[in-house]
């Protein structure tokens, strides 16, 4: 496919100047008169930045509306204040397809090999119950597994290649079984535990669907890319530049309403600078989609309200740790040597990893429950874990330091999922119905999985283009 960027490089500097200049007529105070955009984008995380990117590079205007005071969503990048070396926390890497080449070119982000959290770093294995350090694997062979996985993957032609659920009619039933009785069914549990420390949650009881999609083919076969400095939120504070800025990048801002016709969509917005009328054309929802989360401002239809409230998700944390004086090049994993798949009881974190910057400690960690924990309560469980580790391996913080938790994050609603039911009565054919209704595209983690890279591709192959029809 042609790629979205390159061609239109022309139209969008002219929009863009279009676009200051708007500003540029707007009162001196409260927020200025109503804007006007051909899109409006509810949410800056990967899916939303980039479709607003997106429909930029072809000449259209856009508007994009984000709660927080930056763009980038998950992404969390941690700025060591000894050194100002950045490490992320939060999204780390991206499959190398030309879709995240383009979009890194066309925003000019260097962008480099992804090595591993610390070059040629290690991981010891710990038994989770005493400390001893044991063979990984533990149980089976996990290369044998994934090869498994993989052939398995493939039986679906373009299912976990394409971006999106487009799925065969009737759901294949190996897709519906919770991944833990798929692991045993093709004998393939000695790749569990890897997933599991990687992405978490209750992976062993979600739909194997749910796994497929994010560790998909083609995370299995392209290389992986890392921006160069190391510290992702520089992508997005490139495309925050790249759309115009504040002119067109509503920061801290909150939707109160939401009026949608076939004609076009108004939205009242709280800005620090009083409530603002936002209109356009087209709406795009690039948050999570939870009813909870949409019904307090969209005018939702029945049919979306019906679909949205069937969603689940889990709860992912993530911080960074310092201050154990443990080896910077070694992560530390703790193993159950008695369970096949070699998962420890939940809620227990899974282990520490290596730091992500030379001559610093800065371990990232990101671990999921199933269940609703405080954020008091996951601390409590990454410290004991890091004593735990510190005791097993007989080191001891250095002199006026201990284990100390930085800039907890908990990332949730994470994960969007429905029921294996649900899959199997139509669930995703339905949601993806609902795409251009109602002058509302839909776009984000719950239309692919949580791959920033993949919901680029839903975005450019799926959603992009139908909006772009729809404007002429
Ligand atoms: C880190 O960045 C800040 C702000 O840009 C600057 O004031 C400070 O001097 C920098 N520190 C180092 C060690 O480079
Ligand atoms: C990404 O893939 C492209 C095309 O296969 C290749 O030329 C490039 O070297 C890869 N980049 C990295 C950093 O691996
Ligand atoms: C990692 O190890 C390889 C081979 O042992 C070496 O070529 C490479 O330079 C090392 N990388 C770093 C960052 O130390
Ligand atoms: C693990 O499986 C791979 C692929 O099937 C095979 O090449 C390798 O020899 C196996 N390793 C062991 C230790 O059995
Ligand atoms: C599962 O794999 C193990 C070795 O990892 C082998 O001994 C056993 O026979 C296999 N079982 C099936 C059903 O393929
Ligand atoms: C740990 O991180 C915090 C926050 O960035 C920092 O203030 C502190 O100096 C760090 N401690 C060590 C031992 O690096
Ligand atoms: C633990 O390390 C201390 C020194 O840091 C040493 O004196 C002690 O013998 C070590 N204990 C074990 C069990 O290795």
């Amino acid at each position: 496919m042609q790629s979205l960027f390159r061609s239109t490089l022309l139209t969008w500097a002219t929009s863009s100047l279009l676009a200051t200049q708007v500003h540029a007529h707007a009162r001196p105070r409260g927020c200025g008169p109503t804007l006007e955009r051909d899109v409006v984008v509810v949410g800056g995380g990967s899916g939303g930045t980039y479709a607003a990117v997106g429909i930029a590079a072809q000449g259209k205007s856009v508007a994009v509306i984000e709660i927080e005071n930056r763009l980038g969503g998950n992404v969390a990048t941690y700025t060591d204040p000894g050194t100002n070396q950045t490490t992320d926390y939060g999204v780390i890497l991206y499959s190398n397809t030309s879709t995240a080449r383009n979009y890194f070119a066309h925003l000019g982000v260097p962008i480099g090999p992804y090595e591993g959290y610390f070059p040629n770093g290690s991981t010891k294995y710990l038994d989770y119950t005493n400390g001893n350090e044991l063979p990984y694997p533990v149980v089976g062979n996990v290369t044998a597994a994934q090869e498994i996985y993989l052939q398995q993957m493939q039986r679906y032609g373009d299912l976990f290649s394409a971006p999106g659920y487009f799925l065969p009619d009737p759901v294949p039933e190996d897709l519906l079984l919770p991944w833990g009785e798929w692991l045993e069914k093709y004998n393939a549990t000695a790749m569990a535990y890897q997933v599991f420390y990687e992405q978490a949650g209750n992976a062993l009881e979600l739909p194997t669907l749910y796994i497929m999609k994010y560790f998909s083919v083609v995370t299995f076969t392209t290389g992986r890319l890392y921006t160069v400095n190391r510290g992702n939120q520089i992508i997005y504070n490139t495309a925050y530049d790249k759309l115009g800025g504040a002119a067109n990048v509503l920061l801290e801002s909150h939707i109160q309403r939401v009026t949608r016709s076939e004609q076009g969509v108004e939205l009242a917005v709280k800005r620090p600078c009083g409530v603002q009328t936002v209109r356009a054309k087209k709406l795009v929802i690039a948050i999570r989609p939870r009813h909870a989360d949409l019904a307090p401002w969209l005018d939702l239809r029945p049919d979306e309200a019906r679909l949205t409230r069937q969603f689940a998700h889990i709860n992912t944390w993530t911080c960074i740790l310092n201050g154990t004086g443990l080896p910077l090049d070694t992560g530390y994993q703790l193993v159950d040597p008695t369970r096949e798949a070699g998962i420890p009881p939940l809620p227990e974190t899974l282990g520490i990893s290596q730091s992500g910057i030379a001559d610093v400690e800065a371990r990232a960690f990101w671990w999921s429950t199933a269940a609703d924990i405080t954020p008091a309560k996951a601390a409590s469980l990454l410290l004991r874990t890091a004593y735990f580790v510190q005791g097993a391996q007989n080191v001891s913080s250095p002199a006026g330091q201990r284990p100390t938790v930085n800039g907890l994050l908990a990332h949730a609603p994470y994960l969007l999922h429905v029921s294996s039911d649900a899959v199997a009565a139509g669930f995703y054919r339905e949601l993806n119905g609902l795409q251009g209704r109602h002058s509302t595209f839909w776009t984000g983690s719950a239309w692919e999985s949580e791959s920033s890279e993949a919901i680029w591709r839903f975005t450019e192959q799926i959603m992009l283009p139908a909006l772009m029809a729809s404007l002429g």
